[in-house]
């Protein structure tokens, strides 16, 4: 006898925060339609972005996916903002969310619904290069190696523990974009495996230590 599939309700519930592009987005939709949402043990069930007009959303809409967009200019303060992403964030009863290329800082709210499982992904290697401009600082810093950090948020900016990694070697001939873009490669794979596993086996944050059993 063949065996037992888990039941449905042990999918767990994503949703994807994206502020560009979305080609990170784009590996988690493949790899959930090419793996089954019961094998991979995840759905994404929204996309959010805090500006329109974007590829992520396009993607995400073909994709049949509900959006939504909180836009900072749109709140009289940034806390208003943040309890607004969190609103609509929570709308959708996620159980992970994730951060692909979401270039906003969140805030205290947002972090007390979902901290310990808001997930970001960084184009450097955490500590090194944190901020909105990891590649082309660990480029002018002269690095020989950089690469990118699956992590989780807390209220620092990219400090929160660190849940894996992946490693780029730094050619002469890089420029920030062709850099980015080797970069961007192995985040996409190292996204697709880590959210995987973190939605099938479950994991515990002990102080900095990410344990997926
Ligand atoms: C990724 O490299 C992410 O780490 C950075 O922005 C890029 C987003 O790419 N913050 P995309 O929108 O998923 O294509």
């Amino acid at each position: 006898m063949a065996a037992a599939k888990p039941p449905a309700s042990v999918v767990k519930r994503l949703v994807v925060l994206v502020s560009g592009s979305g080609t990170n987005l784009q590996a988690l939709l493949d790899a959930i339609e090419t793996t089954g949402t019961e094998e991979y043990g995840a759905e994404i069930v929204a996309v959010g972005a805090d500006r329109e007009g974007i590829e992520g959303l396009a993607r995400a809409e073909r994709a049949g996916l509900p959006t939504f967009v909180v836009r900072v200019k749109d709140h009289a303060t940034r806390e208003g903002w943040d309890a607004a992403l969190a609103e609509a964030v929570a709308d959708h009863r996620p159980d992970l969310v994730v951060s692909a290329g979401f270039m906003k800082i969140v805030g205290k709210e947002f972090l007390a619904r979902f901290g310990g499982r808001f997930v970001n992904t960084h184009p450097a290697l955490l500590p090194s290069f944190p901020g909105a401009h990891g590649v082309r600082d660990a480029l002018a810093y002269g690095a020989r190696v950089t690469g990118c950090t699956v992590h989780f948020v807390d209220d620092g900016v990219d400090t929160g523990p660190i849940i894996a990694q992946g490693v780029v070697e730094i050619r002469d001939e890089d420029d920030e974009s062709a850099l980015h873009e080797r970069i961007k490669e192995v985040e996409r794979r190292l996204l697709v495996d880590v959210v995987g596993r973190l939605a099938r086996n479950g994991y515990r944050i002990e102080g900095r230590k990410v344990v997926i059993p």
